[in-house]
């Protein structure tokens, strides 16, 4: 296919061979037009678009827009995209009653992972995956309830009544609205906010064939619903060692803290490097970048501007990941493996900046990849190519055996 991509299909055909690839670290699983990454080079674009311009010129409905048309709207189109989200924003009412059923202290992912799935019990109109005009529906549908779905989690956690969205407030100020007002009393909010967690969104809303976008993609291959597959692209992103990242990083600087702070992260490291410790430094290190991860360099400047803004320049944890950031910047051990930080080291902070609870961070991940995963979804169908997933395995088990009955074993 290219230089450096070999067509297996072709080389063995039915011929009963296949390769071994634990991890797919080498293995590409289809053709995409959506999202490119240039690993060594630190290069992300959506659509050809560099992530550091769409970060700057673009907000998140328009990188939406993006990602499942192909291209950024004009003024007209950006303004009907909106009007059809906004139509959206609001969920069934029996919702709620199914959000009842959870505990209270449910953890904010098992609570989503039910809510999207269950969206596909309620759109009856929009669950033929293999119909163009259903899929269409349901990612306005998904993008649009998103938003309300994370801040129900939230609002029920909290013993709080949920706020219906604003939909004249900006995608992330509605947001904002539905966590952090109350009937009694409106939130006003801040522009500098209002911005960060646009481009949180905007840097988390598609990273080519991640964990979850795989999951998602071999979770449409068999036809189901896009509310399943989504469902099961949250219950993939939820694992620290993917979208539970930003959650698992402020525990860890929280754990630091505990421990004595920044003089302590020396000791810190020497458990990281101990390979009986199975301690990683969480917000580091990415399957594709090895280098810095273009996503962080931007979050590293929205940080300090929102840290600016509230006047938390000198909040103790902030001030403790910068010195962490720092010396494992300078430690070998770091370097020579090209571990960088990735977003999710400095999404956490700005989050919890934000003031939102540390258990909702990857339930907003997930709000933002939506977006990404019901693209690479659209993609796929819509490839000739496109075949139900089934990977092949090794089997290493037993050679065949009797089975004996119960009174002789
Ligand atoms: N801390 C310490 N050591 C690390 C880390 C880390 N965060 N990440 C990788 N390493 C080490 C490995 O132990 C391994 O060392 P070795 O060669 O001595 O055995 C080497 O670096 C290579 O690492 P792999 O595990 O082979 O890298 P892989 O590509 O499989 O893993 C991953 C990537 C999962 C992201 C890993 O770096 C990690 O667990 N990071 C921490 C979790 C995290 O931040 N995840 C977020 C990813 S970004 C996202 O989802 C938005």
């Amino acid at each position: 296919i290219g230089p450096d991509v070999i067509d297996i299909r072709k080389l063995y055909g039915q011929t009963g061979k296949f390769t071994y690839d634990p991890g797919f670290l080498s293995t590409a699983s289809c053709n995409s037009t959506i999202t490119y990454i240039d690993g060594d080079k630190g290069e992300l674009l959506y659509r050809g678009y560099p992530i550091e311009q769409l970060a700057v010129h673009a907000d998140f409905l328009e990188t939406c827009h993006l990602l499942l048309y192909g291209d950024l709207p004009d003024a007209q189109q950006k303004k009907d995209f909106t009007a059809r989200v906004t139509n959206h924003t609001m969920v069934n009412e029996q919702m709620q009653f199914f959000l009842r059923g959870f505990r209270r202290d449910a953890h904010p992912m098992a609570v989503m992972t039910g809510l999207v799935g269950a969206l596909s019990a309620f759109y009856h109109d929009s669950t033929d995956i293999n119909n163009p005009q259903h899929r269409e529906i349901a990612a306005i549908r998904l993008i649009a309830k998103m938003p309300t779905l994370v801040a129900m989690a939230y609002k029920y956690s909290a013993g709080q009544p949920y706020m219906y969205p604003k939909n004249k407030l900006s995608y992330a100020g509605n947001f904002m609205h539905m966590m952090f007002a109350t009937p009694c009393e409106d939130y006003e909010v801040n522009p500098v906010i209002e911005r960060a967690l646009d481009r949180i969104f905007i840097l988390h809303a598609d990273h080519e064939q991640n964990a979850s976008t795989s999951t998602v993609r071999l979770c449409g291959s068999s036809g189901t619903n896009p509310f399943a597959a989504i469902a099961a692209g949250v219950a993939c992103l939820w694992g620290p060692a993917h979208g539970g990242a930003n959650e698992a990083c402020l525990n860890m600087l929280g754990d630091i803290q505990k421990m004595g702070g920044v003089e302590k992260i020396g000791d810190f490291i020497k458990q990281v490097k101990d390979k009986n410790s199975n301690v990683k430094l969480m917000g580091f290190g990415h399957r594709v970048y090895k280098n810095y991860d273009p996503r962080a360099k931007l979050m590293r400047e929205t940080c300090h501007e929102v840290l600016g803004a509230l006047g938390l320049e000198n909040d103790p944890l902030f001030k403790l990941a910068m010195s962490l950031e720092k010396i494992a910047l300078e430690d070998d051990y770091f370097v020579s493996r090209k571990l960088y930080p990735n977003v999710d080291f400095y999404s956490g902070i700005v989050q919890r900046a934000i003031g939102i609870p540390v258990s909702l961070f990857t339930a907003i991940f997930a709000l933002a990849r939506t977006v990404g995963w019901i693209a690479q979804l659209n993609e796929m169908i819509g490839d000739p190519e496109y075949k139900i997933g089934r990977p092949r395995q090794l089997f290493v088990g037993s050679t065949p055996r009797e089975v004996k009955p119960l009174a002789q074993r």
